[in-house]
Formats: C-alpha cells, sequence, structure tokens
C-alpha cells in the first residue's frame, strides 16, 4: 500500500491533490493548445480545417454536458459577438429532444473524455439525420473522436481529478480558434478584432501563471465555510464563467452554490441574497459597468462581494469588498483568467473543509450511461 501511494505521490508531482497539480498545469496546456495554430501572419492555423473547411455551414449546434458545456456557452458568446448564431444544447436534452438539422448544420460536440453518453447519443442522432458533425476533445482515439466526421484536440494532456480544470482552459483556448475559423467561413471576414484575440491566447499562458503566482484564493478561504449560499454572477463570457464556477463550488465543496446571468439577479435569485449569501462577480472588461450596478444590488442587502476582474479597474476593486486580480487582457480571454481564480477558490475552501476534492463523492469523471 505504501508503494501505490509513494508512487502516486510522485504522478502528483508534490502537490497535495491533482485538481492542485492540473491547476498549476494550465500555462503549459494553454501553450500547447495553442502551439502552431496561430502563424506569425496572425492567421488561425487548424491543421485539417484550413480556410473555408466551413464554407457552407448555416447552423452552428453545440452539444455537451458540464464543464464542457460551460465552454460551448463560452464559445456561443464569442460567435454572437462576431455576428455568427449558434445554439448551445445540453446534451441530456438534445439526445432526446434534438433539433432539427439538415446538411448546412455542424454540430459540435465539446467533450473532455470523448465517452460521455448524452453527448454521443446526441451527435449520433445529428449524423443520422444529416448534419456535419465535429469532436472538440482531449483524447485521440476516444469514441468522439472517431465517430464525428471531423476532430480537434485541445492537447491538455490527461487530466485525474473529477472536477475539470485545465480541460476547460483549453477547450476554450482552442474553440475561440475554432470561432474565428467559422467567423471567417460563414460571414466571409474575420473577426473585427482577431488580432485583439489571438494576442491575448498567445499570452494566456504567462497570464494564467501571473494568476497561479499571485495565489489570492487561498487567504480568503476560511471566509467561505459554514455560509448560506455561494452565489456567482456575471456577463458576456463572464455569465459561462459564473455558471463553471458555481459548478466547481458544488461539486468539490458540497457546500450549495449557484451561477446566475448578472441581469437575471433581480428576477428572483435576488430573494436569496442575504449577509450568509457570499456572491462572487466576474468582470470581464465588457459592461462591467452594468455588473458594478448588479454588485452594488446585493451589497445592499447585506451581501459581501468578491470581484474577480482586471487589475486595471480601479472601480471595480473599489467597489467589492475583496478583489481577486487578473492580468488585463481582451474581454475574450479575461474569462479564462478569472475562472482560474474561482477554481482556486472552490479548491482552497474545499481542502479547509477537508473533501475528497479528486474524487468527490457521488461523481464519476466520465459519464458512460445516459
Ligand atoms: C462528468 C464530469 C465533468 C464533465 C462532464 C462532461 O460529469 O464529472 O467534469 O464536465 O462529465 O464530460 P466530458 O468528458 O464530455 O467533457
Amino acid at each position: 500500500e505504501s508503494v501505490d501511494w509513494q508512487a502516486e505521490d510522485a504522478e502528483r508531482d508534490g502537490f497535495e491533490h491533482y485538481m492542485l497539480k492540473e491547476i498549476h498545469e494550465q500555462p503549459s496546456a494553454l501553450e500547447r493548445a495553442v502551439n502552431g495554430r496561430v502563424t506569425a501572419e496572425g492567421d488561425v492555423h487548424l491543421e485539417d480545417f484550413p480556410s473555408g473547411s466551413f464554407a457552407g455551414v448555416d447552423d452552428v449546434q453545440f452539444v455537451a454536458c458540464g464543464t464542457s458545456y460551460h465552454a460551448a456557452l463560452y464559445a456561443r458568446q464569442l460567435l454572437a459577438e462576431r455576428g455568427v448564431p449558434a445554439q448551445v444544447f445540453s446534451a441530456g436534452e438534445y439526445a432526446t429532444t434534438p433539433a432539427p438539422v439538415d446538411e448546412n448544420t455542424l454540430v459540435v460536440a465539446v467533450t473532455q473524455s470523448g465517452e460521455t453518453a448524452d453527448t454521443l447519443a446526441s451527435v449520433r442522432q445529428a449524423d443520422a439525420a444529416g448534419a456535419r458533425t465535429l469532436a472538440v476533445t482531449n483524447v485521440v482515439g476516444s469514441t468522439a473522436a472517431r465517430e464525428c466526421d471531423d476532430a480537434l484536440f485541445i492537447r491538455a494532456g490527461p487530466e485525474i481529478g473529477v472536477a475539470a480544470t485545465k480541460t476547460f482552459s483549453s477547450q476554450v483556448a482552442v474553440l475561440s480558434l475554432l470561432v474565428e475559423r467559422l467567423t471567417e467561413d460563414i460571414t466571409g471576414s474575420p473577426g473585427e478584432d482577431r488580432a485583439g484575440l489571438l494576442r491575448a491566447l498567445d499570452r494566456l499562458p504567462g497570464d494564467v501563471q501571473q494568476v497561479i503566482d499571485q495565489s489570492g484564493p487561498a487567504g480568503l478561504a476560511d471566509r467561505f465555510r459554514d455560509r448560506e449560499g455561494h452565489f456567482f454572477i456575471g456577463r458576456g463570457v463572464g455569465f459561462p464563467v459564473a455558471l463553471e464556477g458555481a459548478l466547481k463550488f458544488k461539486e468539490i465543496t458540497y457546500e450549495h452554490a449557484e451561477g446566475f446571468a448578472a441581469g437575471e439577479l433581480k428576477h428572483g435569485p435576488l430573494a436569496l441574497v442575504t449577509p450568509d449569501t457570499p456572491v462572487f462577480a466576474v468582470f470581464t472588461g465588457r459592461h462591467d459597468e452594468k455588473t458594478l450596478h448588479n454588485v452594488e444590488e446585493v451589497q445592499s442587502r447585506g451581501a459581501t462581494v468578491v470581484g474577480v476582474g482586471s487589475e486595471a479597474t480601479p472601480e471595480v476593486a473599489a467597489t467589492v469588498d475583496d478583489f481577486l486580480p487578473i492580468p488585463d487582457t481582451h474581454p475574450a480571454a479575461a474569462g479564462v483568467l478569472a475562472n482560474v481564480q474561482l477554481q482556486l477558490v472552490s479548491y482552497h475552501v474545499a481542502d479547509l473543509l477537508g473533501r475528497s476534492i479528486d474524487k468527490p463523492r457521488n461523481l464519476a469523471k466520465s459519464v458512460t450511461v445516459e
């Protein structure tokens, strides 16, 4: 037994948990995700998908579960900002009620493992109905990679922790490149801020490293034990990050957490806000003033707010009760950085509570039943 333990410990590179190791691996995972996929001229180079690969596509449907679903929501937001409509479906729903498709529909399965039963059932339905299917996955040789018409790999490396961390960041980075390719092929011109987005992706590994090195959440964690609930809000790409922040929190701390679109707060969730419900607010540099307004709404009900946002936004830092800074970057990349801060919050709270971080109760890394 002790031999096994030592072997495992070695694999964890001295980290107490795989999750923490994998959070720390994000800079190198992101490096691999983007490596060779942006040319010196600032073009997107996606191996099997040269410019024009998606010509004729007039409908984009994402299907995914869990954390991958949040990465798909992030991609849809980026597409919407570039004038390309897309839909995101929870694969468990799509598998029973598929959306209409034809040969001009691209169905993108976002799945770390490539083995999630609901996601596979969804792409099988779409394929049988004549759609074109694409797997965005971490596992070469997975069922999704083999069964879809095409595959795009996120190259995050193996992830052992049940709670997905580095694979979310890598999914978002690779989906951002796919978004650029789709925008160009569907609208006939590159996204207007392509250069800015690609520069931000290039800087992302270093920026994530900076967030990890600050280790801000470690010092805050003690405040989030034994609270009634934990709310996460954001808008734009900050909305899927809020959902992902809450999912991570509930998965590994076993405490109640919910994510909301910041604008939805006043339509119901506000009734739950008290001095005993901390609120985490994600700022990406886009429409921050609106989210600040939502922050004031919850503060006036006595809630304490932890803001996650650019170090270059003094008005955010001055309003929130605690501030977790991220390097100043393009809003599309800011969501990934904010998410790393929230991963660390969940990790440190779960660690204080002594939870089974790498293997949370009732959860599995890959869910192969519908
Ligand atoms: C399980 C895991 C989640 C994961 C989801 C989708 O529920 O616990 O972390 O996000 O499956 O997995 P996939 O491999 O399809 O991305």
